[in-house]
This record gives structure tokens, sequence and C-alpha cells, in this order.
């Protein structure tokens, strides 16, 4: 069962603020993408994780431009591949983290290399998170996004929380 757009823009309050959270949305293109992010920033607060799973090209980046246009990040904002994490500070008195684990191998690296401090200082949104599951806070909003195998704009968007 999909989520249309108008059920999401009238529910997402509701949606978002139970524990459990298990949304659908077929996306038809980046822009719906990035209207989807848009609408889940709305909702979110200090503390809160995203995680965003899905093969290389799915639209984990197109995603966070989304979130950047909410939160009027910098215009640019690009994976940090080379730098695991990009802080973005922000009015509401706390900063933005934008992880890119992708080149982690698990959360041991994780912890060595970064450490869980981030988790509790602001929004955390992590490309990649699965290498990573195994810290991840109960709270963890999880978005996996899949390519559909026929349409190429058309994506297959998860999102849950237990
Ligand atoms: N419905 C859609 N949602 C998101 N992106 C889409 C969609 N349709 C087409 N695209 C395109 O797919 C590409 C997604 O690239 P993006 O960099 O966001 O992927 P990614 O998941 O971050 O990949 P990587 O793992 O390499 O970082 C963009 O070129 C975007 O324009
Ligand atoms: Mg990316």
């Amino acid at each position: 069962m999909y989520y249309t757009k108008q059920e999401l823009s009238n529910n997402i309050n509701d949606i978002l603020k139970n524990k459990n959270i298990e949304i659908n949305f077929l996306s038809k293109n980046v822009n719906e993408t990035k209207w989807l992010a848009f609408n889940i920033s709305k909702m979110l607060k200090k503390n809160d994780i995203v995680v965003l799973n899905g093969e290389l090209g799915s639209g984990k980046t197109a995603f966070m431009q989304g979130v950047s246009k909410f939160f009027n990040l910098e215009d640019q904002i690009c994976s940090p591949t080379f730098t695991i994490v990009n802080e973005y500070s922000t009015p509401l008195g706390y900063p933005i983290y934008h992880f890119d684990v992708y080149r982690l191998e698990n959360e041991i690296d994780f912890i060595d290399q970064i450490g869980t401090d981030y988790f509790q200082n602001g929004i955390c949104f992590i490309e990649w998170g699965n290498i990573i599951k195994k810290i991840l806070p109960e709270n963890t909003i999880y978005i996996d996004i899949a390519k559909d195998k026929e349409e190429y704009d058309t994506r297959h968007i998860h999102i849950w929380r237990k």
C-alpha cells in the first residue's frame, strides 16, 4: 500500500509522531523524492537519526537536497564521501550532520573514526547507515530507496521505525 502525496501532506504529523512508522511512497521523479524529504524534515528534532539505504544512484543524496532546502543549508549539499561527516549549522540551536559511511567496513570503524557523540548533538542523516546498524539507537528512522526495474525515474521509498 502506497501513500499518495495528498495523504502524506495531510497526515505526516500523525504518521511520524508514533513510535512505529510504516510509509511506502512511490516517487516518480527526483523532485518527488525531494518533496518527501522536505516534508519529513518538518517533523524532525534534536537527537533524531535518519538512515538512508539504497544502491548507488538510488537517490540518497537527492533526498538530502530536500532536507537541505527545508533547513536552508548551503545550496550545494554533497556527499561527504571523503570526510565521512559534514556539519551544517542551522538557526535551530543545533547542527545537522550528514554522514556517508560507504567507505567504512562496519560499526567498529565508525566508533574508532567518528564516535557516537554526534547522535546526541543534533539531527543526523546517515547515507549507507546499514553498515553501522548494530550501533544505531532504537529511535532511528530508516529510509530504504529502491530503483524501479522498469521506470528509470521511479523509486520505491520505504520509511520505517520499529
Ligand atoms: N525518483 C527519483 N528519486 C531520486 N533520484 C532520482 C529519481 N529519478 C531519477 N533520479 C536521479 O537519480 C540520481 C540519484 O543520485 P544520488 O546521488 O542521489 O544517489 P545516491 O543514492 O546518493 O548514490 P550514492 O550511493 O552513489 O551516493 C540523481 O541523478 C537523480 O536525479
Ligand atoms: Mg550519495
